[in-house]
């Protein structure tokens, strides 16, 4: 890692495939980040587990991400790209951190209020210490700064209690992190109810534009998307009164780099027939080569293995360092 630079850190689920909402929302601006960080991208799959997966589906999604994340741009040579369950340091610290964390606090979380609804069968430990894993994750590379959609701030604000918390009774253990939520982090919404963020675990496989979509498919859900009924069907920018169009051409501006005036310049008197096609093209060219490039990696297992095992050894130098102190600070003998 170079001196000097600040530290990131960040993370994604391997909990369901990669969607236009990951690649917009994190993975683009990550890869921008990186030159400028020392950053560290993670596959939190110990967090997925706190909804229930099918073993041979998580796995064979981890090494798929793997594989997005290099074809996206990663450099894994610059960046420390590993897979959370692979450095131990994190369920040690999370377990830790779970003694400075009070049972209010976690209570209070909107995730956690939204998660116990959806999977009202499955309401796990897990899902209510899962903000106490994710500072874990934060907390153990000493990050600055940590991108996140707007979702995850209050997770951002809660490591940064945690972490005051145990520097008021033991000195400066943690460096406090800033959440980032990026620019271009735009929030993208489903394609049949705007209204919701488009998510990796949404049961509308229409709402939802995966990253390894077939063109086809991708073609298909644009000219599918749901705009309004506004008999001018005009393409202009207000996202209160018509919020399928706004997240269209949101859409078409990140993928583009066009702003949203030359956007309405573009489509002026042409209406959502012309436009939704459009905004479907540029997402199957923005996709095309990240694509073609996972599908070219995920025919080398070993490499990609290699990757994770490169990032996990050196994810844990950095993490073990934090935990030593950690565990000599709280009173545990030494090993
Ligand atoms: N909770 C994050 C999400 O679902 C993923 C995550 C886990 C994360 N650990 C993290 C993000 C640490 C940033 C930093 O999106």
């Amino acid at each position: 890692m170079e001196q000097g630079k600040k530290t990131i850190l960040s993370g994604i689920q391997p909990s369901g495939d990669l969607t236009l909402g990951s690649y917009l929302g994190a993975l683009k601006s990550w890869v921008e980040l990186s030159e400028e960080y020392n950053c560290y991208y993670m596959l939190a799959d110990l967090h997925s587990i706190t909804v229930r997966q099918v073993p041979a589906d998580l796995r064979r999604r981890t090494l798929t991400q793997v594989a997005v994340y290099v074809a996206a741009g990663l450099d894994p040579e610059k960046n420390v790209l590993f897979v959370q369950s692979h450095v131990p340091a994190h369920a040690e610290l999370a377990w830790v951190l779970n003694c400075y964390t009070m049972f209010g606090e976690l209570s209070r979380m909107t995730q956690f209020k939204d998660k116990s609804a959806k999977n009202a069968e499955n309401i796990n430990a897990g899902l209510f210490t899962y903000p106490v894993l994710m500072a874990a994750d934060i907390l153990l590379y000493q990050a600055d700064l940590v991108p996140v959609g707007a979702d995850q701030k209050q997770h951002v604000e809660i490591c940064r209690d945690i972490a005051t918390r145990f520097n008021g009774i033991y000195g400066d253990v943690f460096r406090l992190p800033e959440p980032f939520i990026p620019r271009s982090g735009a929030r993208i919404m489903s394609l049949t109810s705007p209204e919701h963020k488009m998510s990796k675990s949404d049961t509308d496989p229409n709402g939802c534009v995966y990253l390894l979509d077939k063109p086809e498919d991708i073609m298909r859900k644009f000219k599918k998307a749901v705009t309004d009924s506004d008999t001018e069907r005009c393409v202009h920018y207000d996202p209160a009164a018509k919020p399928g169009v706004a997240n269209l051409m949101t859409i078409y501006s990140v993928a583009t780099g066009k702003s949203l005036d030359e956007i309405e310049a573009e489509f002026s008197g042409l209406g959502y027939g012309a436009f939704k096609p459009r905004v479907g093209e540029a997402v199957v060219e923005l996709f095309r080569p990240i694509r073609e490039e996972t599908d070219r990696l995920l025919q080398d297992k070993a490499y990609l293995e290699g990757i994770c095992r490169a990032g996990a050894e050196k994810a844990s130098c950095a993490a073990e360092r934090t935990l030593r102190k950690v565990y000599k600070k709280v009173g545990f003998a030494a090993r």
